[in-house]
């Protein structure tokens, strides 16, 4: 029987490039997500949405990003157009995570965001538990208004993570992980 903590001290991204088909079919998907949006919530508010990219789509989305790209900078590289182009076309599915925040609510706005990242890992960590890599990525696109309109997103929406979700085509070699004596320490009187 593998060790209760063993999917979280497994866990750990692919590079979206490395990230091919297949994905999760419809019913894995829709587990995935339920479980990924079981997150603590201060208030309650679900203060977050996902928004799926899939199939053909995810390069229309490069290519209206590398158009607003390009328009933001006119002197960009070829090769750099064609990276935000095909950016999100390598995994099968996009998740777009967004943060859908009350600046109103008692519940500070960063705390509302901290859910919303909660989705996001989750993702990651119902990627790995279903047997699929995964990467959160950010970029440009993530902090942008005008890409934020492509998406659809309204003023108190932000994104928080892309998700690139799909089967590892590699072996990814671990990185060096942060030694718990450097981040741990015990609060003394
Ligand atoms: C909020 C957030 C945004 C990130 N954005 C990027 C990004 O835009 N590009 C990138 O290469 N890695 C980004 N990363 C890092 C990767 O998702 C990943 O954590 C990193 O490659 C290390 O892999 P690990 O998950 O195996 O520790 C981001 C991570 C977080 C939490």
């Amino acid at each position: 029987m593998s060790h209760p903590l063993s999917l979280l001290e497994q866990r750990h991204s692919v590079p979206s490039r490395q990230l091919g088909a297949p994905g999760p079919d419809a019913a894995t998907l829709k587990a995935m997500l339920e479980a990924s949006i079981r997150v603590p919530d201060h208030g309650k508010l679900e203060p977050f949405r996902l928004l799926l990219i899939q199939g053909d789509d995810k390069l229309a989305f490069g290519q209206k990003l590398a158009e607003l790209s390009l328009r933001v900078n006119p002197h960009m590289t070829d090769s750099k157009r064609e990276k935000d182009r095909t950016r999100y076309d390598f995994a099968p599915l996009v998740v777009v995570v967004i943060a859908r925040t009350d600046d109103e609510s008692k519940v500070p706005v960063i705390e509302q965001q901290l859910t919303a990242g909660c989705v996001a890992y989750n993702l990651l960590l119902a990627a790995e538990a279903m047997g699929f890599g995964a990467q959160w990525l950010t970029g440009w696109a993530a902090y942008d208004r005008e890409a934020a309109a492509i998406m659809g997103l309204k003023d108190n929406e932000q994104v928080i993570g892309f998700v690139h979700i799909g089967t590892s085509q590699i072996d990814v070699p671990d990185r060096e992980r942060p030694r718990l004596a450097d981040v741990v320490s015990t609060w003394t009187p």
